[in-house]
């Protein structure tokens, strides 16, 4: 058993232990780990760690991939078909790509994570989510069968994907199919970023990055610098009868239309008007610059950060009779999570 602390393998910075920590490069090796019967149960696949909340030492085997290759397999005049390694770094791809004069992924820009946990999550800012640029998702089986899922079978909806789903726990992404742009187009109407681009002489593609970069860093905390997990909460949608009442007391509450003809309110707008952000419980707070974000103070335990998002919810739940859903998976130290437990 390989015992490891799992402070470095995830944002938030919990302090806690896996029985068991297991890397693999390659289809192959992860095959021999379930075969040789390395991987005790239960077991947890992790990426980069960047949306989770250990409550408490890990009493089976944390999964991590190291494939981290990027290969070109088909190119056109027009697009660029990239087979990229579930370890390679989220970033470190949208920069590759950048740096190849490749357009689709740079509103996805400094998201933090790796490429297999990106297409699991769905990862999405700015407009962008990332299944707007995948084709197939490949994986392996705990029984060793590889598998490759064309987009259309991944079930993608915001934040969720096929593979989020309890009897695909068993099946890890190894490798994710993307296809880019060699033709210029930009996704430029969220937000501000028409505003901040105007400040600069012209628009291409390391200029949007650059923008998008600066826009996330003053807002978002840097996990290196203070433990967070991006946006805990998922944006609610509710009916549309609901928003129009809410909205009848509250104009200034946000909406976006969704294709159900439901209504999205972002869930920052709710927890701020609640009076939550800037505001600390112990040592886990709200971020004051983007009241989605919860930080770890210093020391914070995966209790004290729940403890806080139990209070919000609470909250939410009482002013705007709205649920708010954890984005962020929150692992029970008691059995741990997956498919044996
Ligand atoms: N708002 C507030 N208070 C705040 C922050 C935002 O009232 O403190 C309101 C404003 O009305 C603002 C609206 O919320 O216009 C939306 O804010 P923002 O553009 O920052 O986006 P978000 O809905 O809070 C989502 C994603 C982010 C992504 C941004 C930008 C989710 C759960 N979060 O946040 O993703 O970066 O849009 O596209 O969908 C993440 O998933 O970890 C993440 C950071």
């Amino acid at each position: 058993m390989n015992t490891c602390s799992l402070r470095q393998y995830n944002t938030f910075g919990i302090d806690v232990q896996a029985a068991n920590f297991l890397q693999y490069r390659s289809e192959a090796e992860l095959a021999e780990l379930f075969a040789s019967g390395s991987v005790t149960a239960p077991w947890l696949h992790i990426g980069a760690g960047s949306n989770l909340l250990f409550m408490g030492d890990y009493p089976g085997t944390i999964l991590h991939s190291l494939i981290d290759d990027i290969e070109v397999t088909a190119e056109t005049p027009e697009t660029v078909d990239l087979r990229v390694g579930a370890g390679v770094v989220w970033d470190n791809l949208v920069e590759h790509c950048v740096d190849q004069g490749w357009y689709g992924a740079e509103n996805l820009s400094l998201i933090p994570g790796e490429v297999g946990a990106a297409a699991v999550q769905n990862i999405g800012a700015y407009g962008v989510e990332v299944k707007d640029l995948i084709v197939s998702v490949e994986t392996m089986g705990a029984d060793g069968a590889a598998h490759t899922y064309p987009v259309e079978a991944c079930c993608y909806a915001y934040r969720d994907s096929l593979f989020k789903r309890p009897h695909m726990k068993r099946e890890f992404v190894t490798r994710v199919n993307l296809r880019l742009s060699k033709r210029e187009v930009y996704r430029l109407d969220y937000g501000t970023i028409r505003q901040e681009l105007a400040r600069h002489p012209r628009i291409d593609l390391p200029t949007v990055r650059r923008v998008i970069i600066g826009i996330r860093q003053a807002k978002l905390p840097d996990p290196k610098v203070q433990g967070n997990a991006g946006s805990f909460f998922k944006n609610p949608v509710i009916g549309r009868k609901q928003y129009e009442q809410l909205h009848d007391t509250y104009p200034d509450l946000p909406g976006y239309a969704t294709a159900d003809d439901r209504v999205k309110v972002p869930a920052a707008w709710l927890i701020e008007r609640c009076g939550w952000k800037g505001k600390a419980l112990g040592r886990a707070a709200v971020h004051d610059r983007q009241a989605l974000v919860l930080v770890n103070l210093g020391g914070a335990t995966g209790a004290d950060i729940l403890a806080l998002a139990q209070a919000i919810r609470q909250s939410v739940r009482t002013q705007f009779d709205i649920e708010i859903e954890p984005e962020v998976n929150v692992i029970s130290a008691r059995k741990g999570e997956g498919p044996c437990d």
